[in-house]
C-alpha cells in the first residue's frame, strides 16, 4: 500500500482483514504467524501502514478511518490469540471450534455370531482337557453318514433322519457323526476329538426346527473308558459351560450307533428349572442339549478298531439348541435371520 490512502482502499483493506480473520480461525502455528507478521506487523504491516497513511486523507474523514482501522486491529489481534491458544490445547488445523463436552461418535464393531461363540467356547472347554478341533465333509456318502454307524439303509432310523439326497449314494450329512467313522478309520485309539460343523435335515423351518444346523460331535476311545467317563466327562462339560451348580439328567434313548444311549438335559437356564410359565423348556423344567451313549462295537468292528480291547464314548449337540438354552431365545430362526438390532445385543459380551 502506498503512503498515501484513498477510500477505496480503506474498504478492500477491510474487506481483505475480513477474509483473513476467517482464515485464521482453521489456521495452523505456521500460517498463523504469517498472518500476523502480513496484518500487524510493525513495520510491513497492511494496518501499520495504513495507519501511517491516514495523514494523507482529508482532515475531516481521518477520525471515522482512524477508528474503523483501529477496530480492524483489534479484531485480528483476538482471533490470533483465540486461535493461538486453541492450537496450544490441541486443537488440529481443520477444527477451530471443539466442543470437548459432546459425546464420542460410537464406532460400529463387528462381532461374532451368538452360534459361532457358542462353538468355539465349547471346543475350548474340551480342547483344555485333551480334546483335537477337527472337520469334515458335509457332502457325505450313506456309507459314512448311516451304514458304517450300524444304521442299515431299510433301517427306520435312516428314515428318521429325513435325508437330503445330492445323488444317488451322496448326501448332505445328516449329523456330525460320520466323523466319529472317519477318524477311527484314520487314526489309532487313543481319541479324543470334537468335530463342530453343519448338518441337515429335510425338518420344516419352524421355532425350534431348521433345515440346516450346526452340530458338535464328540468321541473319546481308549482302553478302559467306562460309562462313569462317559457320565463325568458330560458333567463335566456342563458345569463348565453353563455353572457349576446346573443340575444335569441323562435320560435313556436310542440311537443305533451307541450302547447304552442317553439324552442329556439341562436344567432349563431362563426359569431355573421350576418351570413355571416358561415357554423356553414349555414348562418341564429342562432342555435337551444333545444325544449321546458309548460306542456301539459294531461300530468300532466297522472301523477296523478291536472292540474287545476298546472303549468309548461320543455325543453330539446342537449349538443352536444350546444358544437358545443359554440366552433365552424364544424363536431358534433369530439365529438365521441376522438382523442387525438381534445380532447387535451380542457386541462385547462374551
Ligand atoms: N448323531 C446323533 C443325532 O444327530 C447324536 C449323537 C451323537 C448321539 C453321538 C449319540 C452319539 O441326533
Amino acid at each position: 500500500m502506498s503512503e498515501t490512502l484513498t477510500a477505496d482502499e480503506v474498504q478492500t483493506l477491510l474487506d481483505d482483514a475480513a477474509a483473513a480473520i476467517e482464515e485464521i480461525a482453521g489456521a495452523g502455528a505456521d500460517r498463523l504467524e504469517e498472518l500476523r507478521v502480513q496484518w500487524l506487523g510493525r513495520k510491513a504491516g497492511r494496518l501499520a501502514q495504513a495507519l501511517r497513511a491516514l495523514g494523507s486523507l482529508p482532515a475531516d474523514e481521518r477520525g471515522a478511518v482512524g477508528s474503523r482501522l483501529n477496530a480492524c486491529k483489534q479484531d485480528l489481534t483476538a482471533a490470533l490469540e483465540a486461535r493461538h491458544s486453541a492450537l496450544a490445547r490441541g486443537a488440529t488445523a481443520a477444527t477451530a471450534d471443539v466442543d470437548w463436552t459432546m459425546p464420542g461418535r460410537s464406532r460400529w464393531r463387528g462381532a461374532r455370531h451368538p452360534v459361532t461363540r457358542v462353538v468355539n467356547e465349547i471346543c475350548d472347554i474340551f480342547r483344555e482337557i485333551g480334546f483335537t478341533r477337527v472337520v469334515g465333509p458335509e457332502a457325505e456318502t450313506e456309507e459314512y453318514n448311516f451304514t458304517k454307524l450300524n444304521i442299515p439303509l431299510d433301517h427306520p432310523a435312516a428314515d428318521m433322519h429325513d435325508t437330503f439326497y445330492l445323488s444317488p449314494g451322496v448326501v448332505l450329512r445328516t449329523h456330525t457323526s460320520p466323523m466319529q467313522a472317519r477318524t477311527m478309520e484314520r487314526f489309532p485309539p487313543p481319541i479324543r476329538i470334537v468335530v463342530p460343523g453343519q448338518a441337515y435335515r429335510r425338518d420344516p423351518f419352524d421355532a425350534s426346527h431348521a433345515p440346516v444346523f450346526e452340530q458338535i460331535e464328540g468321541l473319546v476311545v481308549d482302553e478302559g473308558v467306562s460309562f462313569v467317563d462317559f457320565k463325568a466327562g458330560i458333567d463335566y462339560f456342563v458345569h463348565r459351560f453353563f455353572s457349576s451348580d446346573t443340575a444335569v439328567r441323562f435320560r435313556p434313548s436310542y440311537f443305533p450307533f451307541t450302547e447304552p444311549s442317553a439324552e442329556v438335559d439341562v436344567q432349563c437356564q431362563i426359569c431355573g428349572g421350576s418351570g413355571e410359565a416358561c415357554s423356553t423348556c414349555k414348562g418341564t423344567g429342562w432342555m435337551e442339549i444333545m444325544g449321546a451313549g458309548m460306542v456301539h462295537p459294531a461300530v468300532f468292528e466297522n472301523c477296523g478298531i478291536d472292540p474287545e480291547r476298546y472303549t468309548g464314548y461320543a455325543f453330539g449337540m446342537g449349538p443352536h439348541r444350546i444358544a437358545q438354552v443359554r440366552y433365552g431365545l424364544p424363536d431358534i430362526r433369530l439365529l438365521f435371520g441376522n438382523d442387525m438390532r438381534f445380532l447387535d445385543q451380542f457386541v462385547g459380551s462374551r
